[in-house]
């Protein structure tokens, strides 16, 4: 059994396994959930050298954070967590989501998560979502202070525009940026991608399965359960998920020459397109299945050669399709 190898997540930032495990899907948008399997997943991951384990209070409402706590707490010196603040639910209305940056509500989110994880500190706390109404150094500035006091040991932004690192990293070292970054979504390269080189602050591509449609799982909405949050994805649906099927094909054709998947295919591109952006790179695949697992982390050492890199180079600029209903929640919709 191989291990993976590991990576500093930022230059001041904690030593990692180079690919992480996403946890959303073990608590909502994916579809039902088996989770002695999701359980059992977390710990198979930690012996595969997986050490970068993700959520966010937002995923199923706390579910999420208190699904992992206890094999956090179990493995505490050996897992890296990371959870996120910003996006506010209304129990009256499952559709609603607000974003936060106050400090106020920082200081009471950090505490709730901390509660519902059973931890006494988080290893890397993401701002997940940026509110433009609240100065960035006044968010960070109270992120900072969570440092402080020891509730947190690194700063995270997720979907932050390249100015907008910078200028958080100015206020407090970021260690992490979280954004979307796969063969289908490739619009962090503009400018969150060159100032995470130029800064020093590693990038966790999150959906770098393009949320599972770049395995060829599924090829259009229609194919998935009831309330899959992914019915309502403008890439998945009507037109666009016709055409964007035919997009993998190049993906499942150099998957079939080498031998391997087409999730290993997928993945193998992040690492490898991070290296010629000159910047550290630990994609975190969500899966809540032990099956996927020695695939996806074989994945983080499988090399591209530059003819397939080539092959897939035109993929992205051809997908039809915003890859959120409202891109306003992206960083790419304040750029
Ligand atoms: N910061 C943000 O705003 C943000 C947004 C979205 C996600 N995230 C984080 O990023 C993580 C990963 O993103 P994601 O879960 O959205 O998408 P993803 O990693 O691109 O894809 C996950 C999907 O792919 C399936 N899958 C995983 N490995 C597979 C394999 N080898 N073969 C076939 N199917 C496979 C999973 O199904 P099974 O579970 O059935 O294996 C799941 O449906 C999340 O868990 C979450 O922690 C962050």
């Amino acid at each position: 059994m191989t291990t993976l190898p590991t990576t500093a997540l930022g230059s001041a930032g904690p030593v990692v396994g180079i690919q992480g495990l996403g946890c959303m899907g073990m608590s909502e948008f994916y579809g039902p959930t088996d989770t002695a399997e999701a359980l059992a997943t977390l710990d198979a991951a930690l012996e595969l050298g997986v050490t970068l384990f993700d959520t966010a209070d937002v995923y199923g409402s706390g579910h999420n954070e208190e699904l992992i706590g206890p094999f956090v707490r179990a493995n505490r010196d050996r897992v890296v967590l990371a959870t996120k603040f910003a996006i506010e639910r209304r129990a009256d209305d499952p559709a609603y989501r607000g974003v936060r940056n106050d400090p106020a509500y920082i200081r009471t989110a950090v505490e709730a998560s901390l509660r519902r994880l059973g931890v006494e500190t988080i290893d890397v706390y993401y701002m997940h979502r940026r509110d433009p109404r609240v100065p960035l150094a006044e968010s960070v500035g109270a992120m900072a202070e969570l440092v402080q006091a020891g509730k947190v040991r690194h700063l995270g932004l997720s979907e932050v525009t390249g100015d907008e690192l910078r200028e958080a990293h100015a206020v407090h070292p970021i260690a992490a940026l979280q954004s979307e970054w796969s063969v289908f979504s490739r619009d962090v390269e503009h400018t969150a991608v060159p100032a995470a080189a130029e800064l020093g602050v590693a990038f966790v591509p999150y959906s770098p399965l393009g949320r599972g449609f770049l395995t060829g799982a599924f090829t259009a909405a229609e194919q998935l359960s009831e309330g899959d949050y992914r019915r309502s994805h403008p890439q998945f649906s009507g037109a666009n998920a016709e055409r964007n099927a035919q997009l993998v094909a190049p993906i499942q054709k150099i998957a079939a020459e080498r031998g391997v998947s087409a999730a290993q295919v997928a993945l193998a591109w992040v690492h490898q397109r991070a290296e010629v952006h000159g910047l550290t790179v630990v994609p975190i695949p969500g899966t809540r299945k032990r099956s996927r697992l020695a695939e996806n982390t074989a994945a983080a050492t499988l090399k591209l050669t530059a003819t397939e890199l080539v092959e897939l180079e035109p993929v992205a600029g051809q997908v039809t399709g915003d890859r959120y209903a409202d891109m306003t929640f992206t960083s790419a919709g304040r750029e």
